[in-house]
């Protein structure tokens, strides 16, 4: 009885399986609209619905149906399709109801003919999707097209704006929006060139540059559950001794974790292998060579499955993209529990692509037992950029260069709006309790690379990682040697990204080393962003980079040594010396000049984002120069973590209209470096906690007595002996024009610079009529103070320190020099 009941289950779940597999992959959203054509039109095993069945879904525009009769289309399965189009004259919006969330997929039919006065072979047009660009002056002389996008819709709705040139009109054969199965698309993935993870991958648009079906055979749509085609590979291989299998029947999804949502059994069922049979000494790789566009991360997904059922039992072989391993010594036979044809991928993020070539080969591995290596499918996706685009930008092309620069603009969603004020909050807490922590070390948060985007720095900063290119590889055994096995004596820093140690190389240099936490999933992209950044910049105000190391799942950066450590342990919360006004000054300029440089120094702005007194340093002639840009970047991002990580990084200096209108421009860089200005001014931290309440936040503190006209309250009793009145009057009103709330009022990072230098050039003059050291000019005064306290108030304002007096100030005024005196 119980086994006829269990034959029963087992054949009912068999029946539902076949159900489920004649029927495919249902997707809850299924938009499929053959555009310009009054009819439905049926593809394959789907309806494509005429153009007017949609039609409330367009924004009005005056759009014209295109059709032709066109006999250069070879009768392919989709061929109908592109019999007709819908023309836009003007930037037109299709909005989808979207009844599930997640990951859907955007295709796109093109073909260009000639309707009437619409030649489509000159149309030029941009197209993008919620806040994704999917093409920018696309253009398509002649042959038909499908492109296809996939991205994770969150909102109830998908808006798809057609937006033409200028003279010029869009055009679409026919779209296609489909949601995805869940499965499909990962979270994140390992990156072939660095140890760790891609993260974020849901995040971003991903564009289909080729599916691959290796075998020498086309898996046409038909064939799929997700209709996609899969191109034969034998375009893309280079000459090589390979052999075609072929047995579709061994493929099995049975009890394994990959589904036919994947890639269909006439995918796995088909490979290409080494031909191994004549040679069993044979040590050669397969090679195919596929054409990406240069500047962007992508997604390689391989497919594998064992079909040839060798009675040679096991093999391992190599995988490799450009010539980076990425699959070392690969065990299908284990991977797949020795089940002959069940399906195997793997996805890896690849960033070398400085050129516009990609190349995957499979080659026999030493460990095996015998020269054998198979691919069954592969898929290349691009990845959208940090600028959320799937196009390389024309920024770096003429005149909109500097126009880019201006308008990078952060903004994020409301929702990140609603989180920055919470983490605000929470935040104040945690500045406070890290305050002390050195900040040489960095804490981004991002999770993508910054430069890629540029073009025309490909080849410097997608090859940061390759030897080749960049002589900054150090290896780990002379880091090891540097720091003394990293000798907790050593460590001159902790920070989120790890630790930070002192280190000597064998030549006497000295170098600061900050070792990523291998743990740490965000250190990555930091490590990344870092190296980047440092790379492509050197200049005086900016703290070099000396190499790095990834060895061993090593996140490892050496920076040159910083003798006196940061701006801020000079100012408050250490025992070393007090800075005097000259070199506070000098500090400012420095720095500034560093900031300036990352402003306007190349083709694209860069943000620094953490511009903080902790992120000052300062070497042996207390020269200042810029640190940490973990967090600095050229464009936007809208994901939440990082809203909030720019937040907890720089909590206390952070622009207010960055958090009220998420709007992060170079003059968010301008407010921090004000707020800087005052820590030097008034000689203590942004935050302080343990001060009475409406002493708390130093720029309210400040500005509140700045309004009141005596902004000297709050002014470093240590400074007031020696700095000349103009020169602090200088640098208050630069200060104060930083600190503006619109960003708008606040003066370019240049200005502030002139205007310090010329702070100084007032503060040299004062000090120049005695060159007895930095309070000499002041001594007369002191002892006229010190002997008629009573007379002090007139004195100060009559005289040339003005508004700079008061009673209790000139005494502490007195009283310090005097000490000094002694
Ligand atoms: C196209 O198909 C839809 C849905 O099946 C149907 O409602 C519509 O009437 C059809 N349109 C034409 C022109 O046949
Ligand atoms: C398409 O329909 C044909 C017959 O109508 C069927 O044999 C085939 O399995 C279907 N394909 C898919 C992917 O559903
Ligand atoms: C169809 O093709 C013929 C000859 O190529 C042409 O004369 C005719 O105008 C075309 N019709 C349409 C609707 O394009
Ligand atoms: C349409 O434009 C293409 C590209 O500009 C051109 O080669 C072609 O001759 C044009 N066709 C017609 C009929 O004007
Ligand atoms: C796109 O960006 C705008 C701000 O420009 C934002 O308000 C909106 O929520 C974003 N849309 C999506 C779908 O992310
Ligand atoms: C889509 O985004 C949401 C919110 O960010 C996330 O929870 C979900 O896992 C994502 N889905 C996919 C398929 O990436
Ligand atoms: C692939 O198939 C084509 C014909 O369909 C043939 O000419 C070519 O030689 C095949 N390539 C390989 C590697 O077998
Ligand atoms: C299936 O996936 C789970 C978790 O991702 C993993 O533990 C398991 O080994 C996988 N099974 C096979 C057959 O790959
Ligand atoms: C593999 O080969 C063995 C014998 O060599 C055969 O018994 C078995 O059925 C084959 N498996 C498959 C899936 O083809
Ligand atoms: C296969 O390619 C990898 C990466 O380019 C290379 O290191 C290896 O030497 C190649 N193997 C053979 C046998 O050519
Ligand atoms: C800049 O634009 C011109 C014409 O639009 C084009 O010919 C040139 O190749 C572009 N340069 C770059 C670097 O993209």
């Amino acid at each position: 009885m119980g086994n006829l009941s269990f034959q029963l289950i087992l054949s009912c779940s068999y029946l539902f399986c076949l159900i489920c597999i004649a029927s495919g992959f249902v997707p809850l959203d299924n938009y499929l609209i053959d555009c310009g054509s009054p009819r439905n039109a049926s593809v394959g095993n789907r309806t494509f619905l005429a153009d007017n069945f949609y039609s409330d879904i367009l924004s009005t525009a005056q759009n014209i149906l295109a059709n032709t009769n066109s006999s250069s289309l070879s009768s392919s399965y989709d061929s109908t399709l592109y019999l007709t189009a819908r023309i836009f004259d003007q930037a037109s919006r299709y909005t989808f109801p979207i009844k599930e969330n997640g990951r859907h997929l955007i295709r796109l039919y093109f073909f260009p003919f000639v309707y009437r006065e619409y030649n489509l072979s000159t149309a030029k047009f941009s197209i993008s999707a919620q806040n994704f660009t999917l093409l920018e002056g696309f253009q398509l002389d002649k042959g038909s097209v499908v492109k296809e996008y996939s991205f994770n819709i969150t909102t109830n709705q998908l808006v798809l704006t057609f937006t033409p040139n200028t003279d010029s009109f869009a055009f679409v054969n026919a779209l296609e929006v489909i949601s995805l199965p869940i499965e499909l698309i990962p979270h994140s993935a390992r990156i072939v060139e660095m140890p760790g993870d891609y993260q974020n991958l849901q995040s971003k648009a991903l564009e289909t540059v080729l599916r691959v079906n290796m075998g020498n055979q086309t898996v046409h749509p038909q064939k799929d559950t997700l209709w996609r085609l899969w191109v034969s590979d034998d375009t893309f291989l280079k000459h090589s001794t390979v052999s075609i299998v072929s047995n579709v029947k061994a493929v099995t999804y049975k009890n394994g974790n990959v589904t036919e949502n994947i890639a269909p059994p006439s995918v796995y069922g088909t490979a290409t292998k080494l031909d191994s049979v004549l040679d069993p000494n044979l040590n050669v790789n397969i090679t195919w060579l596929f054409s990406v566009d240069a500047g962007f991360n992508y997604l390689v997904r391989f497919h594998f499955c064992d079909i040839v059922n060798s009675t040679l039992g096991s093999f391992l072989f190599n995988v490799y993209i450009n010539s980076w391993f990425a699959y070392r010594s690969f065990d299908l036979s284990t991977l797949t529990s020795n089940v002959i044809g069940r399906p195997y991928y793997f996805d890896v993020i690849t960033s070398s692509t400085s050129s516009s070539a990609l190349s995957v080969s499979v080659g026999p591995s030493p460990e095996g037992s015998y020269p054998m290596a198979i691919l069954n499918g592969l898929e290349i996706m691009k990845i959208s950029n940090s600028q959320d685009s799937l196009e390389t930008s024309d920024s770096e092309n003429g005149s909109l260069k500097t126009n880019s620069r201006s308008k990078i603009i952060l903004i994020a969603g409301l929702s990140g709006g609603i989180c920055i004020v919470l983490v605000v909050v929470s935040a104040l807490f945690f500045v406070c309790r890290r305050r002390r922590k050195l900040a040489a070390v960095g804490h981004s948060k991002e999770d993508n690379f910054v430069m890629n985007q540029t073009g025309d720095k490909n080849s410097n900063s997608l090859a940061v990682f390759s030897t080749s290119t960049f002589g900054y590889r150090y290896p780990f055994t002379a880091i090891e040697e540097a720091t003394n096995n990293f000798s907790e004596d050593l460590i001159i820093g902790t920070g989120g990204f790890g630790k930070v140690y002192k280190g000597i190389f064998r030549d006497g240099t000295k170098v600061a080393v900050k070792r990523g936490q291998s743990k740490s999933q965000q250190g990555l992209t930091e490590f990344r962003t870092e190296i980047e950044m440092l790379s492509q910049f050197r200049h005086r105000h900016l703290v070099s980079l000396i190499g790095y190391c990834d060895e061993r799942n090593e996140m490892i950066i050496i920076y040159e040594f910083m003798e006196n450590g940061t701006l801020k342990s000079h100012l408050y919360c250490s025992d070393r010396p007090v800075l005097s006004w000259k070199q506070r000054l000098e500090i400012c300029i420095g720095s500034a000049k560093g900031l300036h440089y990352l402003h306007t120094g190349s083709t694209r702005a860069i943000i620094h984002r953490d511009v903080k007194s902790a992120n000052i340093l300062l070497d042996e002639n207390l020269m200042a120069k810029v640190a940490d840009f973990g967090l600095s970047k050229t464009g936007p991002e809208i994901d939440q973590t990082h809203v909030s990580t720019a937040v907890k990084g720089s909590f206390g200096y952070l622009d207010p209209e960055y958090l009220t209108r998420q709007q992060l421009t170079e003059k968010s860089d301008v407010y921090s470096f004000g707020v800087v200005m005052l820590e030097i001014l008034c000689g203590r931290a942004v935050i302080d906690p343990s001060l009475p309440r409406e002493k708390v936040n130093l720029v309210e503190w400040a500005m509140k007595w700045r309004e009141r006209g005596r902004i000297q309250e709050t002014i470093d009793p240590h400074l007031v002996a020696q700095a000349s009145e103009e020169s602090l009057w200088k640098f208050v009103e630069i200060a104060e024009k930083c600190l503006a709330q619109c960003g708008l009022d606040r003066p370019q990072m240049g200005d502030v610079l002139w205007n310090l230098e010329s702070a100084l050039q007032v503060q040299l003059k004062e000090e120049k009529p005695s060159d007895k050291g930095e309070l000499a000019p002041r001594a007369d005064w002191i002892g006229y103070l010190d002997t008629h306290p009573s007379a002090s108030t007139t004195q100060f304002s009559m005289g040339s320190l003005g508004d700079l007096a008061s009673v209790s100030m000139s005494k502490l005024f007195a009283k310090m020099a005097k000490e000094d005196m002694r």
